[in-house]
Protein backbone atom coordinates (compact mmCIF):
# COMPACT_ATOMS: atom_id res chain seq x y z
CA UNK A 1 0.00 0.00 0.00
CA UNK A 2 1.03 3.50 -0.17
CA UNK A 3 2.77 5.23 2.70
CA UNK A 4 2.52 8.97 3.58
CA UNK A 5 6.11 9.72 5.37
CA UNK A 6 5.85 12.87 6.40
CA UNK A 7 5.12 16.37 5.37
CA UNK A 8 6.88 19.49 4.75
CA UNK A 9 5.51 23.14 4.46
CA UNK A 10 7.49 25.86 2.87
CA UNK A 11 7.41 29.39 1.31
CA UNK A 12 7.43 29.84 -2.06
CA UNK A 13 8.14 33.20 -2.98
CA UNK A 14 9.43 34.16 -6.49
CA UNK A 15 12.45 35.97 -5.25
CA UNK A 16 13.66 32.79 -4.24
CA UNK A 17 13.77 31.52 -7.57
CA UNK A 18 15.42 34.73 -8.68
CA UNK A 19 18.30 33.98 -5.68
CA UNK A 20 18.55 30.38 -7.29
CA UNK A 21 19.23 31.84 -10.61
CA UNK A 22 21.82 34.20 -10.01
CA UNK A 23 23.42 32.57 -7.28
CA UNK A 24 22.77 34.23 -4.42
CA UNK A 25 22.25 31.61 -1.69
CA UNK A 26 25.59 32.11 0.48
CA UNK A 27 25.03 36.48 -0.11
CA UNK A 28 24.16 37.90 3.32
CA UNK A 29 20.28 38.25 3.15
CA UNK A 30 19.53 34.81 1.84
CA UNK A 31 22.50 32.72 3.65
CA UNK A 32 20.64 31.55 6.74
CA UNK A 33 17.31 31.32 5.14
CA UNK A 34 18.97 28.85 2.51
CA UNK A 35 20.95 26.91 5.12
CA UNK A 36 17.95 25.93 7.16
CA UNK A 37 16.61 24.05 3.98
CA UNK A 38 19.53 21.41 4.42
CA UNK A 39 18.24 19.01 6.84
CA UNK A 40 14.86 18.85 5.03
CA UNK A 41 17.09 17.82 2.21
CA UNK A 42 18.96 15.28 3.43
CA UNK A 43 16.20 13.59 5.03
CA UNK A 44 14.58 13.68 1.83
CA UNK A 45 17.86 11.64 0.38
CA UNK A 46 17.37 9.34 3.26
CA UNK A 47 13.95 8.64 2.65
CA UNK A 48 13.49 8.70 -0.75
CA UNK A 49 10.36 9.48 -1.45
CA UNK A 50 8.19 7.80 -4.88
CA UNK A 51 5.94 10.71 -4.99
CA UNK A 52 5.38 14.77 -3.65
CA UNK A 53 1.66 15.79 -3.31
CA UNK A 54 1.73 19.71 -3.28
CA UNK A 55 -0.92 21.80 -1.90
CA UNK A 56 -0.08 25.00 -3.55
CA UNK A 57 -1.69 27.90 -4.70
CA UNK A 58 -1.80 29.31 -8.67
CA UNK A 59 -1.66 33.07 -8.72
CA UNK A 60 -2.65 33.37 -12.07
CA UNK A 61 -0.45 31.87 -14.39
CA UNK A 62 -2.76 28.71 -14.67
CA UNK A 63 -6.35 29.82 -13.29
CA UNK A 64 -6.62 33.50 -13.71
CA UNK A 65 -9.30 35.42 -11.83
CA UNK A 66 -12.16 34.80 -15.24
CA UNK A 67 -12.09 31.15 -13.60
CA UNK A 68 -11.00 29.85 -10.19
CA UNK A 69 -11.24 26.57 -9.40
CA UNK A 70 -12.07 25.95 -5.65
CA UNK A 71 -9.46 22.74 -5.73
CA UNK A 72 -7.44 21.69 -8.85
CA UNK A 73 -5.98 18.64 -8.83
CA UNK A 74 -3.11 17.61 -11.76
CA UNK A 75 -3.83 13.67 -13.31
CA UNK A 76 -0.98 14.97 -15.58
CA UNK A 77 2.10 12.90 -16.73
CA UNK A 78 4.15 15.80 -16.89
CA UNK A 79 4.03 19.54 -15.53
CA UNK A 80 5.95 22.59 -17.18
CA UNK A 81 6.32 26.34 -15.77
CA UNK A 82 6.27 29.68 -17.73
CA UNK A 83 7.07 32.94 -17.84
CA UNK A 84 4.01 34.76 -14.74
CA UNK A 85 5.49 38.15 -14.62
CA UNK A 86 8.60 37.70 -11.78
CA UNK A 87 11.39 37.10 -13.85
CA UNK A 88 11.18 33.15 -12.99
CA UNK A 89 13.12 31.34 -15.64
CA UNK A 90 11.58 27.85 -17.38
CA UNK A 91 12.87 25.07 -15.56
CA UNK A 92 13.08 21.33 -16.40
CA UNK A 93 10.10 19.13 -16.80
CA UNK A 94 8.42 17.97 -13.92
CA UNK A 95 7.20 14.40 -13.72
CA UNK A 96 3.53 13.76 -12.86
CA UNK A 97 1.88 10.63 -10.92
CA UNK A 98 -0.87 10.39 -12.98
CA UNK A 99 -2.11 6.46 -11.71
CA UNK A 100 -1.90 7.91 -7.63
CA UNK A 101 -3.54 11.23 -8.86
CA UNK A 102 -6.84 9.71 -10.79
CA UNK A 103 -7.45 7.70 -7.57
CA UNK A 104 -7.27 10.49 -5.03
CA UNK A 105 -9.57 12.09 -7.42
CA UNK A 106 -11.85 8.99 -7.69
CA UNK A 107 -11.74 8.91 -3.90
CA UNK A 108 -12.75 12.92 -3.35
CA UNK A 109 -15.47 13.22 -5.33
CA UNK A 110 -16.81 9.76 -4.25
CA UNK A 111 -16.79 11.42 -0.59
CA UNK A 112 -18.53 14.52 -2.08
CA UNK A 113 -15.69 16.62 -3.10
CA UNK A 114 -16.04 18.79 -6.09
CA UNK A 115 -12.63 18.89 -7.52
CA UNK A 116 -11.91 20.49 -10.93
CA UNK A 117 -9.61 17.53 -12.31
CA UNK A 118 -6.83 18.64 -15.02
CA UNK A 119 -5.10 16.45 -17.44
CA UNK A 120 -3.11 19.34 -18.58
CA UNK A 121 -2.03 22.53 -16.16
CA UNK A 122 1.02 24.91 -16.15
CA UNK A 123 2.66 24.88 -12.48
CA UNK A 124 3.31 28.30 -11.23
CA UNK A 125 6.16 29.81 -8.31
CA UNK A 126 4.17 28.29 -6.02
CA UNK A 127 4.92 24.99 -6.80
CA UNK A 128 8.31 25.16 -8.88
CA UNK A 129 10.10 27.37 -5.94
CA UNK A 130 9.47 24.41 -3.53
CA UNK A 131 10.67 22.38 -6.02
CA UNK A 132 14.24 24.10 -6.55
CA UNK A 133 14.50 24.23 -2.56
CA UNK A 134 13.91 20.35 -1.92
CA UNK A 135 16.35 19.18 -4.83
CA UNK A 136 18.52 21.92 -5.96
CA UNK A 137 19.82 21.89 -9.58
CA UNK A 138 16.67 20.62 -10.69
CA UNK A 139 17.47 16.89 -9.68
CA UNK A 140 13.58 15.72 -9.38
CA UNK A 141 13.95 13.54 -12.16
CA UNK A 142 13.38 10.54 -9.36
CA UNK A 143 10.52 12.27 -8.20
CA UNK A 144 6.76 11.92 -9.23
CA UNK A 145 4.44 15.36 -8.51
CA UNK A 146 0.68 15.44 -7.86
CA UNK A 147 -0.26 19.38 -7.72
CA UNK A 148 -3.38 20.14 -5.69
CA UNK A 149 -4.22 23.80 -6.19
CA UNK A 150 -6.50 25.54 -3.81
CA UNK A 151 -7.69 29.04 -4.64
CA UNK A 152 -6.68 32.00 -2.55
CA UNK A 153 -6.89 34.90 -5.25
CA UNK A 154 -10.19 35.52 -5.49
CA UNK A 155 -13.33 35.37 -3.14
CA UNK A 156 -15.15 33.64 -2.21
CA UNK A 157 -12.16 31.09 -0.98
CA UNK A 158 -12.42 27.65 0.76
CA UNK A 159 -12.13 27.38 4.92
CA UNK A 160 -9.38 26.76 6.31
CA UNK A 161 -11.67 23.40 7.88
CA UNK A 162 -12.19 22.23 4.12
CA UNK A 163 -8.87 22.40 3.09
CA UNK A 164 -7.98 20.41 6.34
CA UNK A 165 -10.89 18.21 5.58
CA UNK A 166 -9.72 17.88 1.69
CA UNK A 167 -6.01 16.80 3.28
CA UNK A 168 -7.99 14.09 5.91
CA UNK A 169 -9.69 12.74 2.66
CA UNK A 170 -6.49 12.80 0.63
CA UNK A 171 -4.67 10.57 3.16
CA UNK A 172 -7.39 8.36 3.32
CA UNK A 173 -7.11 7.38 -0.91
CA UNK A 174 -3.71 7.56 -0.36
CA UNK A 175 -3.14 5.22 2.05
CA UNK A 176 -5.72 2.71 0.16
CA UNK A 177 -3.76 2.57 -2.68
CA UNK A 178 -2.74 -0.65 -3.76
CA UNK A 179 0.87 -0.01 -4.90
CA UNK A 180 4.14 0.42 -2.53
CA UNK A 181 4.81 3.72 -3.04
CA UNK A 182 6.22 6.37 -0.81
CA UNK A 183 4.52 9.71 -0.49
CA UNK A 184 5.55 12.98 1.02
CA UNK A 185 3.24 16.00 1.40
CA UNK A 186 4.25 19.98 0.82
CA UNK A 187 2.47 22.70 2.08
CA UNK A 188 3.44 26.04 -0.04
CA UNK A 189 3.27 29.80 0.87
CA UNK A 190 2.47 31.51 3.83
CA UNK A 191 3.18 32.70 6.42
CA UNK A 192 1.85 36.20 7.27
CA UNK A 193 1.85 39.06 4.27
CA UNK A 194 0.09 41.47 2.07
CA UNK A 195 1.55 42.04 -1.41
CA UNK A 196 -0.67 45.35 -1.94
CA UNK A 197 -2.96 48.13 -0.43
CA UNK A 198 -2.43 50.34 2.49
CA UNK A 199 -1.37 47.37 4.31
CA UNK A 200 1.87 46.11 1.72
CA UNK A 201 4.25 44.90 3.87
CA UNK A 202 2.64 43.79 6.58
CA UNK A 203 3.59 40.61 8.65
CA UNK A 204 2.29 39.47 11.80
CA UNK A 205 5.07 37.45 13.61
CA UNK A 206 3.04 36.54 17.03
CA UNK A 207 0.79 35.22 14.27
CA UNK A 208 3.31 33.38 12.22
CA UNK A 209 4.33 31.36 15.55
CA UNK A 210 0.62 30.65 16.64
CA UNK A 211 0.03 28.39 13.12
CA UNK A 212 3.11 26.85 13.40
CA UNK A 213 3.01 25.40 16.85
CA UNK A 214 -0.75 24.71 15.96
CA UNK A 215 -0.43 23.00 12.51
CA UNK A 216 1.80 20.78 14.38
CA UNK A 217 0.16 20.33 18.29
CA UNK A 218 -3.68 21.26 17.39
CA UNK A 219 -4.69 21.77 13.92
CA UNK A 220 -8.10 21.88 14.23
CA UNK A 221 -7.58 25.02 16.52
CA UNK A 222 -6.69 26.47 12.88
CA UNK A 223 -10.07 25.28 11.50
CA UNK A 224 -11.49 27.46 13.66
CA UNK A 225 -10.36 30.67 11.87
CA UNK A 226 -12.20 32.38 8.81
CA UNK A 227 -10.45 32.99 5.82
CA UNK A 228 -11.65 36.89 6.92
CA UNK A 229 -9.68 35.91 9.88
CA UNK A 230 -7.07 34.91 8.04
CA UNK A 231 -6.75 38.20 6.12
CA UNK A 232 -6.90 40.54 9.12
CA UNK A 233 -4.44 38.37 11.53
CA UNK A 234 -1.97 37.30 8.26
CA UNK A 235 -2.45 40.01 5.39
CA UNK A 236 -4.35 39.63 2.30
CA UNK A 237 -2.00 36.67 1.20
CA UNK A 238 -2.67 35.27 4.73
CA UNK A 239 -4.81 32.71 3.15
CA UNK A 240 -2.22 30.99 1.93
CA UNK A 241 -1.96 29.56 5.48
CA UNK A 242 -4.77 26.71 3.65
CA UNK A 243 -2.06 24.89 1.87
CA UNK A 244 -0.54 24.32 5.06
CA UNK A 245 -3.81 22.85 6.48
CA UNK A 246 -4.27 20.81 3.53
CA UNK A 247 -0.85 18.78 3.97
CA UNK A 248 -1.69 18.25 7.59
CA UNK A 249 -5.40 16.81 6.83
CA UNK A 250 -2.86 14.58 4.97
CA UNK A 251 -0.57 13.37 8.47
CA UNK A 252 -1.27 11.46 11.56
CA UNK A 253 -2.53 12.76 14.16
CA UNK A 254 0.83 12.45 15.81
CA UNK A 255 3.52 13.25 14.35
CA UNK A 256 7.34 14.41 15.05
CA UNK A 257 8.66 17.34 14.30
CA UNK A 258 12.17 16.88 12.65
CA UNK A 259 13.04 20.44 11.75
CA UNK A 260 11.55 23.90 11.98
CA UNK A 261 12.69 27.50 10.88
CA UNK A 262 11.06 30.75 11.05
CA UNK A 263 12.60 33.75 9.12
CA UNK A 264 11.27 37.49 8.79
CA UNK A 265 11.21 39.03 6.50
CA UNK A 266 12.09 37.45 3.02
CA UNK A 267 10.78 39.79 0.61
CA UNK A 268 7.68 40.64 2.16
CA UNK A 269 7.12 37.40 3.72
CA UNK A 270 7.24 35.42 7.17
CA UNK A 271 8.69 31.83 5.64
CA UNK A 272 7.79 29.32 8.25
CA UNK A 273 9.71 25.74 7.45
CA UNK A 274 8.74 22.63 9.16
CA UNK A 275 9.59 18.67 8.41
CA UNK A 276 6.86 16.72 10.11
CA UNK A 277 7.24 13.11 10.16
C1 LIG B 1 5.67 37.05 -2.32
C2 LIG B 1 5.05 36.02 -1.60
C3 LIG B 1 4.17 35.14 -2.22
O1 LIG B 1 3.52 34.13 -1.59
C4 LIG B 1 3.95 35.24 -3.57
O2 LIG B 1 3.13 34.33 -4.13
C5 LIG B 1 4.53 36.26 -4.29
C6 LIG B 1 5.40 37.16 -3.66
C7 LIG B 1 6.61 37.99 -1.66
O3 LIG B 1 6.72 38.02 -0.43
O4 LIG B 1 7.29 38.73 -2.38
FE1 LIG C 1 2.04 33.14 -2.90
Amino acid sequence: MAQVLGGITTSHIPAIGKAIDEGLQDTPYWKSFFDAYQPVREWLNEQQPDVAIIFYNDHGLEFFIDRKPTFAIGVAEEYHNADEGWGIKPIPTIRGEAELAWHICNELVDQEFDITICQEMKVDHGLTVPMQLMWPGYQYDHIKVIPVCINVEQHPMPSPKRCYDLGKAMGDAIRNFDKDLKVVVLGTGGLSHQLDGERAGFINKEFDLYCMDKIVNEPEALTKLTVRDLVEQAGSQGPELNMWLGMRGVLNPQLTVKHSNYHIPISNTGAGLLLLE
